[in-house]
């Protein structure tokens, strides 16, 4: 199967992700080993530790051309963490969306509030944004209340699943929240986030084997290759 892998920490020494060009590289090596022909590049953003657009957009288009040989189509984005702050500086377009579509990867801080997600998702919104939450299964509210993300797909939301959380590698309270999401159809894409090559890595054929099993070829068709490139594409859906 295709597959267009939408959260990734390939970027080389910008994170915690890939610690050298050389591990960068295999990689995406790696990822082509799952047929990923489409992966986008979204280094942690907002963090203390964050690098600025230009800096990233530098550090892109020199991996860029270290990556030439290896068939896989690359983009840059930004996973960026919630603040309060985070309104004024999307307002000054401080991030990468997502191949420069009009999809945020919003990550959450894991222990906020239930009542405190709506209104930020709101204010991006009204930004001109679409957030794309990363791995929300993994957030103690939706765990305990995982009917909350209805209200997050009502604003437009969507709501990005990562690979080891469907297959229990985050724990059996992860993975039942990710099995609601993905029973009800609330679910728009499955990523790797992957930040190495050991343990979270870039293997995305374990997750494909997972949904077409217990779901169907049809959802993980759509999850790994049909909404992410809609996304990728920069298509409403
Ligand atoms: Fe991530």
């Amino acid at each position: 199967m295709k597959i267009c892998d939408i959260h990734t920490h390939v970027l080389p020494c910008v994170d915690d992700g890939a610690a050298s060009m050389e591990q960068a590289l295999q990689m995406l090596r790696n990822a082509v080993a799952s047929n990923v022909q489409y992966l986008i590049l979204t280094p942690h953003c907002n963090r203390p530790d964050q690098q600025t657009a230009p800096h990233l957009q530098a550090v892109y288009e020199s991996f860029c051309r270290k990556a030439e040989a290896i068939p896989v189509r690359l983009a840059l984005g930004a996973e960026v963490h919630v603040t309060p702050e985070l309104p004024e500086l999307l307002r000054r377009g401080a991030f990468p969306t997502l191949n420069g579509s009009r999809y945020l990867l919003t990550e959450f801080p894991f222990r906020w509030q239930a009542a405190d997600f709506l209104p930020m998702l709101e204010k991006i919104c009204s930004l001109g944004y679409t957030p794309v939450i990363a791995h929300p299964e993994r957030y103690t509210a939706l765990m305990e209340a995982p009917q909350l993300v209805y209200d997050w797909l009502e604003l437009g939301c969507h709501v990005q699943l990562t690979a080891g959380s469907v297959v229990g590698k985050y724990g059996s309270k992860v993975q039942k929240c990710a099995r609601f999401l993905l029973k009800n159809g609330l679910a728009c894409c499955v990523a790797s986030d992957a930040h190495g090559v050991e343990s979270r890595n870039n293997n995305l054929l374990e997750v494909e084997s997972y949904l077409s099993l217990y779901y169907s070829h049809r959802c993980a068709q759509a999850l790994l290759w049909d909404n992410p490139m809609r996304i990728f594409q920069n298509e409403t859906f």
